[in-house]
């Protein structure tokens, strides 16, 4: 229930451009963000091995506008490599940085922008709002479907020496500019579709059940959860079909822009330390989590889960059943195996004993437990871990070899 003496807001980034070949527009929108003479392209190497940057340096020469790239950007990238880059880029002057690739691609390139404003080391940043000024303007180019990066003012940064995922959460990172051109998808190898789109499902299911969701975020969440479920499955089997394509995109923009202004909980709390330790990608750990957390959630969240299970086409609003909010459990766990998402983590190395540690861990991700439906304790935590140990190590450890 939203109470209506709360208040909440809604912000995103500065303008969308979206549709099958949106690109073609990108160096008239460049211009009109002002005087925009020299980019830099900030990329991956797959990015660049595959031609994406080059493709968008021409583009952006038939607009008049010069253009420099960084590659080399890593997956899920951490505060010394985000730095590393930035002294990479020195003081050279650009009108814009374009960032074009996955969440990791877009994170680094937020960072950056600011990096170049602000005299603070990226783990200064780390938290809310720590971040004084403008950065030099962004151009997000999405090619996941995925984070919902290019609308969040989040940016996750891996602290090795930690073992840690944590979150840069600044009204200074919203992008000037965001394309959304569902052909950049096209090349998504089945895994990649597969995890980042469960991260995509699981942004709009953890917004819709988090305790500071409202009226704004509810309708995106409920747009996005819409869109992915009709699409996840399809696109996974056939990657060429621009049309699920096209709504997994958008799907994960409007995550997105759902958990912007209500923020994601346990799922997320619980795949950082996952992230940080084990390198688990961070789509893959929400997935396998997702299903287990929901179950533990689902009492508390009977009714909103109803609605869900309706968005997802389970079942029609009239005809909501009791067992609706099982149902969508349920659909969420087949999804994850006809995914091929792994359901155990001991294929990333976990092992029982690192149990009690990821808990703690994920326990003090306060700003995100503490939008969780239902608290849960550090045991609760341990359990959800434990359902995702095979049965056969941790019965061994308890001393049960009969098993
Ligand atoms: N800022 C946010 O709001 C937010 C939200 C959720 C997650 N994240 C963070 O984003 C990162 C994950 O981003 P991601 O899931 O998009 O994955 P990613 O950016 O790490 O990319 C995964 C892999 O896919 C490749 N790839 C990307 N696009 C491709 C394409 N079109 N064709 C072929 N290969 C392609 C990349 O090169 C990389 O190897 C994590 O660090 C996560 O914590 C940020
Ligand atoms: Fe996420």
């Amino acid at each position: 229930m939203n109470e209506p003496a709360r208040i909440y807001q809604f912000q995103t980034s500065g303008k969308i451009i979206a549709g099958l070949h949106a690109m073609q527009n990108l160096g008239p929108e460049l211009r009109g963000l002002g005087r925009i003479n020299k980019a830099l392209i900030v990329a991956s190497d797959a990015m660049r091995r595959q031609g994406a940057t080059d493709e968008l340096a021409a583009r952006l020469a038939g607009s008049g506008i010069a253009s420099e790239t960084i590659g080399g950007v890593m997956r899920e990238p951490t505060a010394d490599h985000i730095e590393a880059l930035a002294d990479r880029i020195g003081q050279e002057p650009f009108d814009v940085y374009i960032g074009i690739g996955g969440g990791s691609v877009l994170d680094a390139t937020k960072l950056l922008s600011v990096l170049r404003t602000n005299r603070l080391r990226v783990r200064e940043m780390i938290g809310t709002e720590r971040i004084p000024h403008a950065g030099v303007p962004t151009a997000l180019i999405p090619t996941t479907s995925g984070t919902g990066s290019e609308v969040t003012p989040n940016a996750i940064v891996t602290l090795e020496e930690e073992a840690l995922k944590l979150g840069i959460v600044s009204s200074r990172l919203y992008a000037s500019l965001v394309v959304l051109d569902p052909a950049l998808t096209l090349s998504l190898p089945r895994s990649i579709t597969a995890e980042t789109g469960m991260d995509a499902f699981t942004h709009a299911l953890e917004s819709f059940l988090s305790n500071k969701a409202n009226p704004i975020s509810d309708m995106l969440a409920l747009e996005s959860i819409r869109l992915l479920s009709g699409s996840i499955v399809s696109a996974f089997h056939d990657g060429h079909a621009v049309e699920d394509r096209s709504a997994m995109l958008l799907g994960s923009m409007f995550g997105g822009m759902a958990l912007a202004g209500s923020g994601t909980a346990a799922v997320h709390a619980m795949a950082y330390p996952l992230g940080g330790r084990f390198h688990i990608p961070h789509g893959a750990a929400n997935a396998m989590l997702l299903p287990h957390v929901m179950a533990f959630n689902m009492d508390s969240v009977q009714d909103k889960l109803r609605r869900v299970a309706s968005a997802m086409g389970i079942v029609t609003e009239a005809g909501a059943s009791a067992d609706a909010a099982e149902l969508v459990v349920e659909r969420i766990a087949e999804w994850t195996k006809e995914l091929q998402i792994p359901q155990n983590l001991a294929v990333y190395g976990v092992q029982s004993s690192d149990v009690p540690v990821l808990a703690e861990a994920a326990f003090q991700v306060k700003r995100l437990m503490d939008n969780n439906p239902k608290p849960m304790s550090i045991l609760d935590i341990e359990d959800v871990y434990r359902k995702l140990l095979p049965r056969i190590e941790y019965a061994c450890k308890e001393g049960d070899a009969s098993l």
